[in-house]
């Protein structure tokens, strides 16, 4: 394995995703080819590392994360071909872009490689500027590919969060006494996620659960969700089933399978006694936890049809009895400070 031989220049082209230099691997059991790929690759500003064989290849790509591979077809130990079908079998591995090349520049020997999923073929001998050229259209195509599967990724989650949030409101209009519940819930989640120094992703994650944590109330009938008064045993285990309901809402949405988890465990306590699993403490994910407070202090401090919200300091004295066992008492200790 020539790992000796990683270098990076100054770059004419622009970095890889995540800021770095594409890194290419090359694969040949000549040195000399090896050296002279290395050296015109550096200079067109890429990170190269390579490899005799398709073994010590994959070598290298368990410790390194390469955006392409240049291989050779004839060579020892493990030749071009084993290479790139041992690829194809890697799910991590079988998406990176993959050039074959070969003196022997016979339709069958091409052919075999395109059926491999080659993205080209390079004829042995060929000038540093034709490989050059085509390394960088084909990481142009990958990157394009990425940017677009991302943008649609983003339209896509825009699309579903707007339905569901149509959702959400539906249910408030529903369930008028409750109407500025789930954006009060979202308002203090995303305080106490803030307070703690989490990043952007997080805060906004508790933003998007606190307004769909109620969201599985849509399976409850109108006589037990609008019942002013005390519910009964047998009503309340109605109630019980909301969260529930909430995650098998929301878990098929690929980018909302993690909001699904949080919400589903909204009513849990940190001391095991909640509903509707029975989880404590770590088992309980961090934003449920956060979701635990900001819904019992919403509960406390609003206006009912049958009583009118608590003053602030009754309501965060009940709150910090449940230190422990409600509520996790690092949050509890964050939502304090907030308030
Ligand atoms: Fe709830």
């Amino acid at each position: 394995m020539d790992l000796d031989g990683l270098s990076q220049a100054s770059s004419t082209r622009g970095p890889a995703p995540g800021g770095r230099a594409p890194l290419v691997l090359v694969v040949d059991d000549s040195r000399a080819i090896r050296d002279f790929m290395k050296n015109h690759l550096a200079s067109a500003g890429y990170a190269v590392v390579s490899a005799g064989n398709g073994k010590e290849a994959l070598a290298v790509m368990s410790e390194r994360r390469v955006d392409m591979v240049i291989s050779d077809i004839h060579m020892p130990v493990m030749d071009g071909k084993a290479f790139r079908a041992k690829l194809l079998e890697i799910p991590e591995f079988a998406p990176i872009p993959f050039v074959a090349m070969s003196t022997d520049d016979s339709l069958e020997n091409a052919r075999s490689m395109r059926e491999l999923r080659a993205a080209a073929f390079l004829t042995k001998p060929f000038k540093a500027d034709q490989m050059i050229i085509l390394v960088e259209s084909i990481l142009d195509y990958r990157d394009l590919l990425e940017r677009t599967l991302q943008e649609m990724e983003g339209l896509e989650k825009r699309m579903l969060l707007s339905s569901i949030m149509s959702l959400a409101h539906a249910l408030d209009a529903r369930d008028h006494y409750t109407s500025s519940h789930s954006e009060n819930v979202a308002h203090t989640a995303v305080k106490i996620v803030s307070h703690m120094g989490h990043d952007a992703a997080l805060v906004e994650m508790a933003n998007t659960a606190g307004r769909l944590h109620d969201i599985g109330k849509v399976g409850i009938p109108d006589n037990v969700l609008q019942k002013p008064g005390r519910l009964t045993v047998e009503e309340f285990e109605v109630i019980k089933t909301h969260p529930g309901i909430g995650a098998m809402i929301l878990k098929p949405i690929p980018s909302l399978a993690e909001v699904a988890d949080i919400i589903h465990c909204h009513h849990e306590h940190f001391d095991g006694s909640g509903y509707p699993r029975g989880l404590a403490g770590g088992d309980i994910p961090f934003l449920a936890r956060v979701l635990a407070l900001a819904d019992v202090f919403d509960a406390l401090t609003s206006d009912r049809p049958y009583r009118s919200g608590m003053d602030l300091e009754k309501a965060l004295g009940i709150m910090k009895d449940g230190r422990g066992s409600h509520f996790c008492p690092q949050c509890l200790d964050a939502f304090l400070d907030t308030v």
